[in-house]
């Protein structure tokens, strides 16, 4: 196919996704598959909203962003009470539907208390946040981020984000399943995605927030917090050899404050595929996860793009993992851009950490299978990096096969080879990460909006 019948036929599945509320556009639906493998992929994602999101505001279309920022904020107000304890309010959805019974219109959230192993999306209003500074900064409407409800949405979720709990380091510490990867995948903890969208989250509030009482005091903690995550996600989660060597060297159970090895890692746990040389002299990436005795030496593609995109890596790490993808493209990219974390867990590795999951067999799904969505943080996170051809190439791959597959949601195998064993058809998201790439890359005056858009 044609790039140009290839963009056009991404825009037709774009439109063909709006969602509409009395007549006003407000979402996306994650897939138009007209066999979903699950019901709820008909509804409006948080997450996957964001991509669909960035071209509106590329296309100007920008009203339809606005429909979202307020439909997602006075969702809140269906919270349902956890059995125990109340959901605090600064909790947005992972998902909304419009439901219409012939008569009237309902817009019904899921807060995780629908969804596979009822999952909490902590990812959402991180999302949100940066959505909202986005729309703000392309259109310039201040007066709507400081509308009272705005405002008060983004108080209540520093409340939550910020409310102190039995971490011993600034990272955000969550529980499985919470982000992208929305099944058990031995992610929690402080999972890298996560740390790098909280990241994000603060220094926008920080942008957006308006002094007050309860916002000064909001403002200062999210100031102290978002230090110290850059300099401990900068120190912990950076690995390349001369790190990797260290942890290689370290003494464990070392007792007091003078400790080296602080988080007592013993080398024992770093994995043979690292041992045996993988990762090269000029290469280095942000592992997956960092808490007591653990690394999760895996490598996790969206945590690193973004952690590039929100400036939380420098730019010689930035650098680094560029050139880590240059010296693995065959597995980190293959066949299909891109591979969403490597290596996939295989044996009783994939029975303890997944639960035996079928659907993240290893290669497939989120356990080292590859994802069309991951193409416009790449080739946003190449381009910032000054690796255009990686971002080319990339395109390339994906131009290649995806439009003419039908948008796959994912890849499986080593080298995303073939079309993921339970993907939808028709993944908006995996449309709209082509169209995000083809704007960056052909259009001077998408590249000038983008950079409003990220940092
Ligand atoms: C899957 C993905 C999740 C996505 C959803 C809708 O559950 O894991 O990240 O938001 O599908 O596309």
């Amino acid at each position: 196919m044609m790039h140009i019948e290839a963009i056009r036929s991404a825009r037709e599945l774009l439109d063909q996704s709006i969602i509409t509320y009395q007549g006003e556009p407000i979402g996306t639906a994650a897939a138009c598959d007209p066999s979903p493998v699950a019901a709820n992929y008909e509804e409006c994602f948080v997450r996957d909203f964001v991509p669909s999101a960035i071209v509106f505001l590329l296309q100007g279309r920008s009203a339809i962003v606005r429909n979202f920022l307020l439909t997602v904020l006075r969702l809140r107000s269906q919270l349902q009470v956890m059995a125990g304890h109340q959901r605090a309010q600064g909790l947005m959805p992972a998902s909304f539907r419009v439901v219409n019974d012939g008569e009237s219109e309902q817009i019904v959230a899921d807060f995780g208390d629908r969804a596979i192993g009822r999952v909490a999306p902590v990812d959402s209003a991180m999302w949100w946040m940066f959505l909202l500074r986005a729309y703000r900064n392309v259109t310039g409407d201040q007066a709507f981020v400081e509308r009272d409800d705005v405002q008060e949405a983004i108080r209540l979720t520093l409340d939550l984000y910020l409310k102190e709990s039995f971490e011993s380091a600034p990272t955000m510490l969550v529980p499985d399943a919470s982000f992208m990867i929305d099944r058990r995948m031995g992610v929690y903890g402080h999972p890298l995605e996560i740390q790098s969208l909280y990241y994000a989250m603060l220094t926008i509030a920080g942008e957006l927030l308006q002094p007050g009482e309860r916002s000064d005091r909001l403002l200062a903690m999210a100031a102290s917090r978002l230090q110290s995550l850059r300099s401990f996600v900068r120190l912990y989660y950076w690995l390349d050899r001369n790190r990797l060597n260290d942890i290689h060297r370290y003494q464990a159970e070392e007792f007091g404050t003078e400790a080296v090895n602080v988080l007592n890692v013993y080398p024992e746990t770093i994995p043979q595929w690292l041992l045996d040389g993988w990762l090269p002299a000029d290469a280095g990436y942000l592992v997956g996860n960092v808490g007591p005795g653990r690394i999760d030496f895996r490598f996790f593609a969206l945590g690193n793009h973004l952690a590039i995109l929100f400036g939380l890596a420098t730019h010689e790490e930035s650098a680094a993992i560029m050139n880590l993808y240059t010296r693995h493209w065959e597995t980190l990219v293959g066949e299909m851009p891109l591979k969403l974390c490597y290596p996939a867990l295989a044996g009783a590795e994939w029975r303890l950490l997944t639960g035996s999951d079928p659907k993240n067999a290893p290669w497939s799904y989120h356990n080292g299978g590859n994802w069309p969505v991951l193409l416009w943080t790449f080739v946003a996170a190449a381009m910032r990096a000054g690796r255009d051809e990686l971002a080319i190439r990339a395109w390339d791959a994906a131009a290649r096969r995806l439009p003419g597959d039908g948008w796959p949601e994912y890849y499986d195998g080593v080298t995303g080879s073939l079309i993921g064993r339970r993907s939808n058809f028709h993944q908006v998201w995996s449309a709209t990460a082509f169209l995000i790439a083809h704007h960056l890359l052909e259009e001077p005056e998408s590249r000038r909006l983008f950079n409003q858009i990220i940092f």
